[in-house]
Parts: structure tokens; C-alpha cells; sequence
């Protein structure tokens, strides 16, 4: 049994980690965190809570240290890329989250395509890297067909210029030869519809999540910029409404691919896919949780995370998972401007109350003295949890009404009924079939 367990980052996404790891009746362990900044709702759930820069391995060793930590959970990909979980394990600390050199599955586009395309993983799109900017505009002119563009290192979401959808070939080739990136990967431009699927990773080991889809356009009708996640929602079964079950699989079947080929990979896997009229293709992989998918599945696993994450240190076999029937929308609420000029520094119209509130997942926000403030970054989200997508998009909506959006946007487009119509349309048109009149043939 772990008696105390460090928590690395201090996001919506962390806040779900923590309630999953306080919420077990009775065995919970001594819970203490670490972040940049002050997340109120861990901060309420940790015996310890401390800030700084959590992408220095020695501030985090020395904390984990000083509060006996003896299992850490790294949330953010920041500290993964800077080699958190190699720190910690050398300090004989059990991280439960990639090293350095298999997160690189996340923070190195360039070695995640080439390494796909090595082992033959399927659902990998052509691509090509460079580390030239005259070469890479060289292939954008010359390819037959709309490209990606993707800068090769962490952009927090926000890197990625897709030709034909949200760009031109010349804004790409600008974004290209202005921007302060100087390594790209370009591959084809997948056209269908995105899903996620996380994946429990040890030892070999793969247990799956159920599918959830995010949305990553900045404004209602997947308008505007890209950010790094506005909202999610899942449905009470392991598919999305415009997917067929077989294609869920078929992604878990690249996610094993994956990890066959990863023998040493712990924590974590998260395949971002697009579901083509071709099939199942992979957009990309990350090394930890999805923020917000993250807000939607551990509310409805119902096998404790401190099982896997035990079964994970002891060498176990991990637990089969068990989720509840149930379905999830997920909204962000984010400061006015955001991705492109967030005004920080607003107060939340919260209250104390709201800390207990199992619906509010606390992000990117800073606590002090007199209150709840934003950043830059995305502030706090809501979680409806019901039978129907529906149901649970009216609880969220309900859920941001009781909080209080002032000062704050929000997509209230996800989960609604008419959004969901419009990807189930969106994926019957790809394939060829009419929505309105299934082919019964
Ligand atoms: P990433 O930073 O890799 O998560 O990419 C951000 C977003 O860019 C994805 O969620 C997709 O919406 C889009 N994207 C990335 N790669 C492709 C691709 N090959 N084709 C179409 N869209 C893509
Ligand atoms: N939801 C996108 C991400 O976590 O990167």
C-alpha cells in the first residue's frame, strides 16, 4: 500500500487525478501536490501543496523528499519532456508516467511519425520532417493535396496549421519561415472526425478508456483559433455517436500496436485519432491524460486509480477497468480573449462552496489571498454526468449557470444535440451515406 503520493501540475485535469486518488472511502493515501500556480480545488484536497516550476527535476525530487512522497503522478507533458519521471526514479521514487525517452511519443512529432512508420503501425499518414524552412515550403508547394504543419516540440496544443481548413498553403508557408520553430513535421491532412482514447500503460499491459471527443477551435461552430481544448464529452458506451464499435476497436488495436513496439512505456498513452472515410488514422499521441478528456473519464471509472497505479508499481498484472454506463459533457470556461489575448487577472465569481462542488474542476487559475483569479490560460470546467449525452450537456450548463460566467467565455455548443448531429452528418457524408436515409440494402 502507497501512504503518500505526489501530484505534479495544478490543471483541470490534475484536479480530476487528485479526486480520483482522495475520493477512495477510507485507503486513501496522504495526497501533496506540486504546480506552478495555486489550484484551489487541489489545494483543497492535498495535505501539502507547493509552487514552482515543476520542470526542474531537482525542485521536484527535493519535494517529493520532503513530503516522504513514495508514488508520484505526473499530470503536464512539461515535466515528462524535462525528464521529471527519470529524476524521481532515480530517487527511488515510483512514477507512475513516461521517461524522458518515451514521452518523446508526445514532445518529438518528427520521432513519433518516423517511429510508427518504422514499426509499421498502422493508421500513420504520409509525412515528411524538416529541419529547413525553405525546404519545408518547397513541399508544401510541390505535394498534390492539403498538408498539416506542425512545428516538431510541445506548442501546448496550439502549433499545428492545418492547409485547407484553418490556413492557406501561403499563410502555412508564412506561419513556416515567421514563427520561432525551426523543425517541422508536414504530413497529409486527415479529413473525418477526432476521438480520443486513453490508454493504462505497464508493464506491457494496455487497458483502455472509453472514447471521448474534444473540441480544440476556440470559438461555437469550431470557429477561430486552436486551443488546447475547450470542451469534451463521452458517451455511456465505449464508442462516440458517429463511430461504429469495430472502428473503437480498431484504435485500441494501433494503441496495443503502439505499445508492443514501447515495451518500457508506464503511465499513460492518449491516441488522438481521426476516424476517415478510410478508416481509423492516428492525429497523435500524447504521454499523460488528455485536459479535458481527463474530466470525463476518471468521473465514470469506477476501479480506483490508486488499484491501477499499485498494480503499475508492484509489477501486477493491471486491473481489468470498469466504468459506469454513464455519459459525460465536459465545458471550459476561459478568460475573455483566450488563446490569442486572455485577459488575466479577472476575479472568479466563486465561493467557498464551489470547492466542494464534484461538478467544478478548477484549472489554470490562481488562488490568493482575497480570492480566485484567472491567468492566461483556461480557468475552471464543468462536468455533466447522466444516462443520455443530452442529459449530462444540461447538467453542464447548469453546473456553469450555479458558478457564474462573467468575464468569461465559453463553447456552449458541446455536447448539444444539434453539434452532435452535425458529426454524425459529417461522418455519413465522408462515407458516402446519407444521414437522413440509411442505406438498408
Ligand atoms: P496536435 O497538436 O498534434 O494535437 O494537433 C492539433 C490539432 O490539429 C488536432 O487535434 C487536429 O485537429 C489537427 N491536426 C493535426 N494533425 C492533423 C492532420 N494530419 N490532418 C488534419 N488535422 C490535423
Ligand atoms: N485535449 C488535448 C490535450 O490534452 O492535449
Amino acid at each position: 500500500m502507497t501512504d503518500t503520493v505526489l501530484l505534479v501540475g495544478g490543471g483541470g485535469r490534475e484536479h480530476a487525478i487528485a479526486r480520483a486518488i482522495v475520493d477512495e472511502a477510507g485507503s486513501a493515501p496522504a495526497l501533496y501536490a506540486c504546480a506552478d500556480n495555486r489550484n484551489p480545488g487541489i489545494d483543497r484536497l492535498a495535505d501539502g501543496y507547493d509552487t514552482f516550476d515543476t520542470t526542474d527535476p531537482a525542485e521536484v525530487t527535493t519535494y517529493a523528499a520532503e513530503v516522504g512522497a513514495e508514488v508520484a503522478v505526473v499530470g503536464p507533458e512539461a515535466p515528462l519532456e524535462a525528464g521529471i519521471v527519470d529524476a524521481l526514479e532515480d530517487e527511488g521514487v515510483f512514477a507512475f508516467g513516461p521517461r524522458a525517452d518515451d514521452a518523446r511519443i508526445e514532445t518529438d512529432k518528427a520521432f513519433q511519425r518516423s517511429f510508427m512508420a518504422e514499426h509499421g503501425i498502422p493508421g500513420c499518414p504520409d509525412f515528411a520532417t524538416f529541419d529547413d524552412p525553405e525546404a519545408a515550403c518547397a513541399y508544401i508547394d510541390d505535394y498534390d493535396g492539403d498538408l498539416a504543419v506542425k512545428p516538431t516540440g510541445l506548442t501546448g496544443g496550439k502549433g499545428v496549421r492545418v492547409i485547407g481548413d484553418q490556413v492557406t498553403a501561403e499563410e502555412a508557408k508564412d506561419f513556416i519561415q515567421e514563427s520561432a520553430y525551426d523543425s517541422f513535421v508536414l504530413e497529409e491532412r486527415l479529413v473525418g472526425e477526432e476521438f480520443t482514447i486513453q490508454a493504462f500503460v505497464a508493464d506491457g499491459d494496455v487497458r483502455v478508456t472509453p472514447a471521448v471527443q474534444d473540441h480544440k477551435r476556440a470559438y461555437e461552430g469550431d470557429e477561430g483559433p486552436n486551443t488546447g481544448g475547450m470542451g469534451s464529452y463521452s458517451a455511456p458506451q465505449l464508442e462516440l455517436p458517429f463511430m461504429e464499435e469495430q472502428e473503437y476497436h480498431d484504435a485500441v488495436a494501433i494503441i496495443q500496436a503502439t505499445i508492443e513496439a514501447l515495451p518500457e512505456y508506464r503511465g499513460i498513452l492518449y491516441g488522438q485519432f481521426m476516424l476517415t472515410a478510410e478508416g481509423v488514422k492516428v492525429v497523435e499521441y500524447n504521454a499523460r491524460f488528455g485536459d479535458p478528456e481527463a474530466m470525463n473519464t476518471l468521473p465514470v471509472m469506477n476501479t480506483p486509480l490508486m488499484d491501477v497505479i499499485e498494480a503499475a508499481k508492484d509489477g501486477d498484472r493491471l486491473p481489468q477497468l470498469s466504468f459506469s454506463p454513464r455519459a459525460t459533457v465536459c465545458k471550459y470556461a476561459v478568460p475573455k480573449g483566450y488563446p490569442a489575448s486572455p485577459t488575466a487577472g479577472t476575479k472568479l465569481p466563486v465561493d467557498d462552496a464551489a470547492l466542494d462542488d464534484d461538478s467544478l474542476f478548477f484549472a489554470s487559475v490562481d488562488k490568493r489571498d482575497d480570492g480566485i483569479y484567472t491567468t492566461t490560460s483556461r480557468s475552471f470546467a464543468v462536468v455533466g454526468v447522466a444516462d443520455s449525452i443530452a442529459a449530462a450537456e444540461r447538467e453542464a450548463e447548469q453546473a456553469l449557470e450555479a458558478v457564474g460566467t462573467e468575464g468569461l467565455d465559453v463553447r456552449h455548443d458541446i455536447g448539444t444535440a444539434d453539434l452532435i448531429e452535425t458529426r454524425i452528418e459529417h461522418m455519413a457524408s465522408l462515407r458516402g451515406e446519407s444521414a437522413a436515409e440509411p442505406d438498408r440494402s
